[in-house]
């Protein structure tokens, strides 16, 4: 059986890159409709070799549509997403529209994958920085419960869109070159610079890339309880974030069973040489589907903290291949 599927949001920088692994998974499509503004439309994007035109987004755009993948922010996804349900679509959206919707799942597949089963219609992914730190934590939560987890992320310009990309390659080449650069689509300088998340912070301190690790991960391990204490930082990377993750367990696992535990989970690669100062970087983590942790070792002074160092594709794990793994669990179950 081969599906109808659509992409709204298909120009950006997850929509093409869920065109690149719609082709590279061989997922099973009858056809393909990519949506993107009035500013996109009659555009080519290739998929497959051929080329397929791009049309504006409009209400009527999903008549016969099976699945459709959002990506093109909350506030398109919450106009957009009843009208392909309407036309009887199953929407994986990737923005944070619906996320704490109680009737719509949050899905990593390779952690709550049952969740899946409850969908009416729509099912959420969930924030890249929470996939890929959820993903880095999966082995060590398989072992024993978490309890507190205390992170810092180093996010790449790929979260913030194509636009911010752009921006990070514009500006550096203006720095390296003495040239006047004016930020368009970030605050602050980018180049040769870090600054805390372009997310609007409230009024406990926290922004809301943060609050978004918090509630999603409450919400994904179905544990009200756990705590989350998230630093969230843009630094100047294309399209891979890290992440310094400090994790409270209930009992803490020898570190024979731990490294092993990590080794055995297909989800995350482990790169941990210590003779030679290797460990996860974001250049290497691109382009791959799995999260490489490293540094995997006990919290000193703490004792049930394990500390670890994780890398991850932004725009693959991280947002466009968890959304199409959520859609080849819906077609296989
Ligand atoms: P467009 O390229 O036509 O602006 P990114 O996250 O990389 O910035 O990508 C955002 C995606 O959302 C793009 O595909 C963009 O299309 C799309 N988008 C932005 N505004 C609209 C809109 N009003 N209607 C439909 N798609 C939109």
């Amino acid at each position: 059986m081969a599906y109808h599927v659509a992409i709204v949001g298909a120009t950006g920088a997850v929509g093409t890159e869920f065109l690149t692994l719609l082709a590279e998974r061989n997922f099973p499509i009858s056809k393909l409709t990519l949506l993107a503004s009035e500013r996109s439309a009659g555009k080519t994007l290739e998929f497959r070799g051929e080329p397929v035109t791009v049309q504006a987004l409009r209400p009527e755009s999903f008549e016969g549509v099976e699945i459709a993948f959002f990506s093109a922010g909350a506030s398109h996804s919450r106009e957009y997403a009843p009208y392909a349900v309407q036309a009887g679509a199953i929407v994986v959206d990737n923005s944070s529209a619906f996320r704490q919707d109680p009737e719509v799942p949050l899905v990593i597949p390779e952690i709550n994958p049952e969740a899946v089963q409850r969908h009416r219609a729509i099912i959420a992914n969930p924030n890249c920085s929470t996939i890929i730190m959820l993903m880095a934590l999966e082995p060590l939560r398989r072992l024993t419960r978490i309890r507190r987890i205390i992170v810092a992320t180093y996010q790449s310009a790929s979260g913030a869109g194509a636009q911010a990309m752009q921006e990070l390659i514009d500006s550096t080449h203006a720095f390296l070159y003495g040239e006047p650069y004016e930020p368009k689509v970030l605050q602050h300088p980018y180049a040769f610079n870090l600054f805390s998340h372009n997310s609007p912070i409230g009024e406990d301190g926290y922004n809301e890339e943060e609050r978004k690790m918090v509630l999603e991960t409450r919400k994904i391990w179905n544990d009200p309880t756990v705590a989350v204490v998230p630093t969230c930082v843009r630094v100047p990377v294309l399209r891979a974030h890290s992440e310094a993750i400090v994790a409270e367990v209930e009992e803490r696992p020898p570190l024979e069973t731990l490294y092993e535990a990590y080794h055995q989970f297909s989800g995350v690669r482990v790169i941990d040489e210590r003779d030679r100062n290797y460990f996860p970087m974001p250049l290497e983590a691109t382009g791959r589907d799995e999260v490489l942790v490293g540094r995997i070792r006990y919290a000193l002074d703490m004792p049930n903290g394990v500390a670890l160092f994780a890398s991850g594709d932004q725009l693959r794990k991280g947002a466009a291949l968890n959304a199409i793994q959520i859609a080849e669990y819906l077609i296989r179950s």
